[in-house]
C-alpha cells in the first residue's frame, strides 16, 4: 500500500504511522505527506524522516478543478494508491474522493455520529464531549465521504470520560488511543481485511 497523509497541524498521528511501518507493524510505504499550511508539524516531520513533504492550497489554483487536478497528478506522481486524512482541516475535493473511493480515511477524535461535522475539531470536540455529561468518548476512523466527518465507519473503541475528566485530561486519553489505532486501521486495509456489506465496513 503507497500511503499518502493529509495533515495541518502537529503531525502526532503521522508520527504513530511512521513509527508502525519502522517497526513492521504496518504493511505500506509511506509515499507523500500533503498539506495545506506550511508551518505544520507534520510536513518538518515527513522531511526530517526523508519522505517527501508538500504543501498545496486551493487558493493558489483558479478553479477547485484545477486545484483537483493538480492533487491527482500529484498523488499519481508518488503512486499513492490510499490517503489517511489526520488532522487535514479542509475538504478533499469531490473529484479527489471519487478517484479515491473508500480508499480515503480520516480519524475523528471521538465516536461519530455524534460530536463530529464542520467545526467539530480539537479541543471543540472534547470541550463538547465533557459538557454533553456523557460518559464515554473514544476514536472513530471512517471513510470519508462528500460530508465532514461522515462516511462509514471502520474502526471504533471506547474509553471512559471520569468525573476528573477536563477537555485537556481527556483529550490527552483519546490521542493515546488514537497513536494505537489508526495504525491498526490503516494495517487491516493494507492486508484487505476490510470488508463492505452495502454500506457497512467490518474489518475480518
Ligand atoms: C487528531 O485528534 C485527529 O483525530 C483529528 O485531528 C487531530 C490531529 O492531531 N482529526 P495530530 O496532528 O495527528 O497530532
Amino acid at each position: 500500500m503507497n500511503l499518502a497523509v493529509f495533515a495541518s497541524g502537529r503531525g502526532s498521528n503521522l508520527g504513530a504511522i511512521l513509527e508502525a511501518i519502522r517497526k513492521g507493524d504496518l504493511p505500506a510505504r509511506l509515499s507523500v505527506v500533503i498539506s495545506n499550511n506550511a508551518s505544520a508539524g507534520a510536513l518538518e516531520l515527513a522531511r526530517s524522516n526523508h519522505i517527501p513533504a508538500v504543501r498545496i492550497r486551493q487558493q493558489e489554483y483558479p478553479s477547485e478543478e484545477a486545484f483537483s487536478e493538480a492533487l491527482i497528478s500529484l498523488l499519481a506522481q508518488h503512486e499513492v494508491d490510499f490517503i489517511a486524512l489526520a488532522g487535514y482541516m479542509r475538504m478533499i475535493p469531490p473529484d479527489v474522493i471519487a478517484r479515491f473511493r473508500n480508499r480515503i480515511t480520516n480519524i475523528h477524535p471521538a465516536l461519530l455520529p455524534s460530536f463530529g461535522g464542520s467545526g467539530m475539531y480539537g479541543m471543540r470536540v472534547h470541550e463538547a464531549v465533557i459538557r454533553s455529561g456523557v460518559k464515554i468518548s473514544g476514536v472513530t476512523v471512517h471513510l470519508v465521504d462528500e460530508e465532514y466527518d461522515h462516511g462509514p465507519i471502520v474502526m471504533q473503541r471506547a474509553i471512559e470520560v471520569t468525573a476528573n475528566d477536563d477537555p485537556v485530561s481527556l483529550a490527552a486519553k483519546v490521542q493515546k488511543l488514537e497513536h494505537e489505532m489508526y495504525p491498526q486501521a490503516l494495517r487491516a486495509f493494507a492486508e484487505g481485511r476490510v470488508m463492505m456489506k452495502g454500506t457497512t465496513v467490518w474489518i475480518r
